[in-house]
C-alpha cells in the first residue's frame, strides 16, 4: 500500500506553521512564517488577514516542494488557528478592516451591553460562557457601535482559520470547536443561536456553515493548487481552534485527560464527555474536536507573550529562550522575593478582567535580570495554576498533565509547572500539538481512520520521560502563590482607576 500524507496548518498569533505528516503521524517536513501584531492602543490587538494568507501559501508551497512527495498522495489538510478573532468581509468578499484578535480588550462596554440585553444567566445557558471581551460577539458589537459604516457593509463574519479556508477553498465553513469561542454558538446543541444572532443585529447568512471538526468541508480551489503545488483533489476538513487541535495532537480525547500549553497565551484544557459549566464563568466550556464531546479550559492571556515581551524589551541581541531559562535556573524558587503578575493583556481565568495589567512586585536593588526572567516564568506558572484550581473546584482533577507549546519545550519550565501543579508532567513525542491535531482530523476526514480516538492511537505517541513533583519546592511555591493571589485582590480597584486615566 502506498503511504498517504496529510497537512496540518496552524495559524498562530506570532506565525503560521505548516507541517506535512505521513499517515502514521511522523513529520516529513515543516515551514513557518512570522507576521506582526499591531497594538494601536493599550489593550488593542489587530492583525492583517492578508498576512495570514500569504504565510499559509508560502509555507504550504515550501513543504510541498521540499517533501518531493507526489501531490496526489497528500490526501487532505486541516487548519488550526488562534481563536475568537473577527474577520469581516463585504459583498465582494474583500476584508473590511484589520482583524480584531483574541487578546484585544477594547470591548468591555459591549460585554455590558450584551449582558444587560440577554442577562448573564441566559448567555451562560446558550453559549456556556458569560459575555467576554476576548470573544467574537462583543467585537462585532464594537464595530457596530464604533464603525457603523463598516458594519453596514459586512456580509460575511469569519474566524481567522475560516478566513484562510475561504481563501484556500472558496467555501464559507467553520466547525464547532472554534465556533464555540464566537459566543454565537449554542454550545450544548452545537448549532448557531438565533437569540445571539438577533442580539447582535446580524443575519445567519453572514455566518459560515457549522461542521464537526473531522468532517470534510470542501477541496482546495484551482488558484490555491496553482500557487502551492497541491492537487485540486486535496480534501479540507473542519479543523479546530488551536487549543482543541492541540488536545487531539496530544491524544487528550477522553474523559480524565488534560494538557497545559504555553504559546502566546497559556491554557489548561480538560476533555469532558458532557458540557460542564463553571457558574462563575471563570473557565470556558466549548465543543471539542471529538464529535459530540466538549472541553473546559482556563486561559492565561499573557503566557509566552510575557517572556517574548521581556526578551524583546530587556534582553540583548542574540539572547534566546534557552539562554534566558538557563539564567533563571540559577535563581532560587521565589526569586528572592520578586513576584510577577502576567496580566499584560488583561486576564481571563480566574479574574475575567480586561483592565488589569502586569506587575513586578518586591523589586530590590539585589535583583538581577535573571531574577526578573525567573519571576516571569513563575508568574505565568501561577496563573496557569489558578486555572488548575478552578478545574479542581469543578471536580476535574487530572492525575497527570501533558504539556506542549513553545514554553512546554523547556525542561526547566515543565519541571516548574510540575512542582507547582504537584502532578506528574509528560510530553508527546511530537511537539507539533495543533498542527498534528488537525492532521489527525484530516486523516479521519480522508477515511484513513474510523474515528479521532482511533487515529490518535496510531498518530500520537508519548516520550518516556515523566517529570515528578518535588514536594519541598511545591511547598515553597505555594507560599509565594498565596501572596501572588492577594496582589490581584489588593490591586483590583486601582486597576480600574488606571484604566480611567
Ligand atoms: C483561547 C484563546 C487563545 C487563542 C490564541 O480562548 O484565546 O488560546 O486561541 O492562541
Amino acid at each position: 500500500m502506498i503511504m498517504k500524507y496529510v497537512l496540518g496548518i496552524d495559524l498562530g498569533t506570532s506565525a503560521t506553521k505548516t507541517v506535512l505528516f505521513d499517515e502514521k503521524g511522523n513529520v516529513v517536513c515543516s515551514s513557518s512564517r512570522e507576521y506582526p501584531l499591531y497594538q494601536p492602543k493599550n489593550g488593542w490587538a489587530e492583525q492583517e488577514p492578508t498576512d495570514w494568507y500569504n504565510a499559509a501559501i508560502e509555507t504550504i508551497s515550501d513543504v510541498v516542494n521540499k517533501s518531493g512527495i507526489d501531490k496526489k498522495d497528500i490526501v487532505s489538510l486541516g487548519i488550526s488557528g488562534q481563536m475568537h478573532g473577527l474577520v469581516m468581509l463585504d459583498n465582494n468578499c474583500e476584508v473590511l478592516r484589520p482583524s480584531i484578535i483574541w487578546c484585544d480588550q477594547r470591548t468591555g462596554k459591549e460585554c455590558d451591553e450584551l449582558t444587560e440585553k440577554l442577562t448573564r444567566e441566559k448567555l451562560i445557558e446558550i453559549t456556556a460562557n458569560p459575555a467576554l471581551t476576548g470573544f467574537t460577539a462583543s467585537k462585532i458589537l464594537w464595530v457596530k457601535n464604533n464603525e457603523p459604516e463598516i458594519f453596514e457593509k459586512c456580509r460575511h463574519i469569519l474566524l481567522p482559520k475560516d478566513y484562510l479556508r475561504f481563501k484556500l477553498t472558496g467555501d464559507f465553513a467553520t466547525e464547532v470547536s472554534d465556533a464555540s469561542g464566537m459566543q454565537l454558538l449554542d454550545v450544548p446543541n452545537r448549532c448557531w443561536s438565533q437569540v445571539m444572532i438577533d442580539a447582535l443585529g446580524i443575519k445567519e447568512e453572514y455566518l459560515p456553515k457549522v461542521y464537526e471538526s473531522p468532517e470534510v468541508t470542501g477541496k482546495i480551489n484551482a488558484e490555491t493548487a496553482e500557487k502551492t503545488g497541491l492537487s485540486e483533489e486535496t480534501l479540507v476538513v473542519g479543523g479546530a481552534g488551536d487549543n482543541a487541535a492541540a488536545a487531539v495532537g496530544m491524544g487528550v480525547v477522553k474523559e480524565g485527560k488534560a494538557f497545559t500549553t504555553i504559546g502566546t497565551s497559556g491554557v489548561v484544557f480538560a476533555h469532558t464527555d458532557s458540557p460542564v459549566i463553571d457558574k462563575e464563568g471563570r473557565v470556558h466550556t466549548f465543543c471539542c474536536a471529538v464529535p459530540g464531546k466538549w472541553h473546559v479550559m482556563g486561559v492565561t492571556q499573557g503566557a509566552g507573550l510575557s517572556l517574548q515581551w521581556f526578551k524583546r524589551e530587556f534582553c540583548t541581541e542574540g539572547t534566546n529562550y534557552d539562554i534566558m531559562t538557563a539564567e533563571a535556573d540559577k535563581i532560587p524558587v521565589g526569586c528572592d522575593r520578586l513576584l510577577y503578575l502576567p496580566y499584560l493583556m488583561g486576564e481571563r481565568t480566574p479574574h475575567l478582567d480586561p483592565d488589569c495589567r502586569g506587575v513586578f512586585f518586591g523589586i530590590s536593588a539585589m535583583h538581577t535580570r535573571a531574577h526578573f526572567i525567573r519571576a516571569v516564568l513563575e508568574g505565568v506558572s501561577y496563573s496557569l495554576y489558578d486555572c488548575v484550581c478552578v478545574l479542581k473546584g469543578m471536580n476535574i482533577s487530572p492525575a497527570e498533565m501533558l504539556v506542549c507549546g513553545g514554553g512546554g519545550k523547556s525542561e526547566f519550565w515543565r519541571q516548574m509547572l510540575c512542582d507547582i501543579f504537584a502532578v506528574p508532567v509528560k510530553t508527546a513525542e511530537s511537539s507539533e500539538g495543533p498542527a498534528l491535531g488537525v492532521a489527525v482530523l484530516a486523516a479521519v476526514g480522508a477515511g484513513l481512520y474510523p474515528s479521532v480516538e482511533a487515529a490518535c492511537e496510531t498518530m500520537v505517541r508519548y516520550n518516556s520521560g515523566v517529570s515528578s513533583p518535588n514536594s519541598e519546592k511545591t511547598a515553597l511555591y505555594m507560599n509565594y502563590h498565596k501572596i501572588y493571589k492577594k496582589l490581584y485582590s489588593d490591586l483590583k480597584d486601582t486597576y480600574k482607576d488606571l484604566a480611567q486615566v
